[in-house]
């Protein structure tokens, strides 16, 4: 058996794809466009696996999109391939439109197509999971209850806007076509291979290279933060047990103000390797003009997925922000890499010619 993965060379996908062997024999197929977001270094360690085969292109191409499925004949598709950072979508939405709700749209068609010539059990078992963010429900006021599978979409980023409309799309696909969907909508994630634009990792590279820490308004917007591994297990959950059609919050019950997490960050680089000069990193904390229509609240209500599906995340927040520093602070290369942009020619330097992740 086999599953077809977009976006597997980014921060979660990655995780996903380096943990599926642990839990299944089933081959991988990864399909990634290695834009700036995809780097094959987190995948290193798969490079010798014959169950992992990785295919480097655009999930909205059709003719790359119709071969793969006919040629491997998943028993799933997950979908993690988008552009996903917010500030990023602020100073040039169109890569957002394009990607996240154009490629999405091209990637329904195709598996629609697909799924439509199965028969029998295969028809019967086939699923598409589409994973999606908390982000298109919107901001929510101090007060108000943490976001559930029925609250109204508000996206209020083009980033947010572009995967609430990617949402919309797997949704109509089920209703009219009848594909066997399941939708995740995950809260902030952190932990190993997250790239050093997002928060968390911004913060660890940052303190160690002596940068300021740019802390966006007043640091006190407050986000729900999920170790990486616990949204991969949900996301293995929902594909195991979900019912088809229904749409699961996922999330760390973590809600922490922006401040809090990067003086956490702080405390722990400063007890796992503290600044040459004996003075404490929170001193390189920096208030930057805010995010235009920053997102003041998001908060999730992960009962559904808990009640219904059994599953629950095995870290705290303490536990997963410790194992996070420490990650970076054991992976300098990879660091590095990023840094200087080495990872993007990784995979022509690690495999030559024969690359056949360079196919
Ligand atoms: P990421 O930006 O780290 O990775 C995205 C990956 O998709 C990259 O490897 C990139 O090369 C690939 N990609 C982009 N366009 C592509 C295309 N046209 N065809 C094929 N591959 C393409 O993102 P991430 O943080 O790993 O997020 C993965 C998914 O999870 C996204 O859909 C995101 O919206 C969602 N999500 C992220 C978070 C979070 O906190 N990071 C939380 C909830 C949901
Ligand atoms: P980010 O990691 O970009 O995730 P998202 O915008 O999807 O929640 O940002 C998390 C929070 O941290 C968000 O409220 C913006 C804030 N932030 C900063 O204060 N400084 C920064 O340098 C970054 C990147 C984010």
């Amino acid at each position: 058996m086999t599953i077809l993965v977009t976006g597997g060379a980014g921060f979660i996908g990655s995780n996903f794809v380096l943990d599926w062997p642990a839990g299944s024999t089933e081959t991988v197929v990864n399909l990634d466009k290695l834009t700036y977001a995809g780097n094959l270094e987190n995948l290193a360690s798969l490079a010798s696996n014959p169950s992992h085969i990785f295919v480097k292109g655009d999930f909205g191409d059709t003719a790359l999109v119709k071969q793969l499925l006919a040629t491997h004949q998943p028993r799933a598709v997950v979908n993690f391939a988008a552009e996903s950072h917010v500030d990023r979508s602020i100073h040039g939405p169109e890569d957002f439109i394009q990607t996240n709700i154009v490629g999405t749209f091209h990637l329904l068609e195709n598996v629609r197509g697909y799924w439509g010539g199965l028969e029998g059990d295969a028809k019967a078992a086939f699923r598409f999971l589409h994973v999606s963010t908390d982000e298109v429900y919107g901001s929510l006021a101090k007060t108000d209850p943490a976001f559930t599978e029925t609250n109204r979409y508000e996206p209020n980023s083009p980033y947010s806007a572009s995967k609430a409309a990617s949402d919309h799309l797997v949704r109509a696909y089920h209703h009219t076509y009848g594909l066997p969907v399941l939708t995740t909508n995950c809260s902030n994630n952190y932990g190993p291979f997250h790239f050093p634009e997002k928060l968390i990792p911004l913060m660890i590279v940052n303190a160690q290279a002596g940068k300021p820490l740019p802390v966006y308004g007043d640091g006190q917007q407050v986000r729900d933060w999920l170790y990486v591994k616990d949204h991969c297990s949900a996301i293995r959950r929902v594909l195991e047990a979900g019912a088809v059609g229904e749409v699961y919050n996922v999330g760390g019950w973590n809600e922490k103000p922006n401040l809090d997490i990067v003086h956490t960050v702080c405390a722990l680089l400063d007890e796992l390797k503290p600044r040459t000069d004996g003075k404490p990193y929170k001193e390189q904390i920096t208030y930057v003009t805010d995010r235009p229509g920053h997102d003041r609240r998001y908060a999730i209500d992960a009962r559904k997925i808990e009640q219904q599906l059994g599953w629950k995340p095995a870290e705290t927040f303490e536990s997963g922000i410790r194992k996070t520093v420490q990650w970076y602070l054991d992976n300098p290369a990879w660091v590095s890499n990023v840094l200087s942009g080495g990872y993007r020619d990784w995979v022509s330097k690690q495999y030559g010619n024969t690359a056949k992740a360079a196919a």
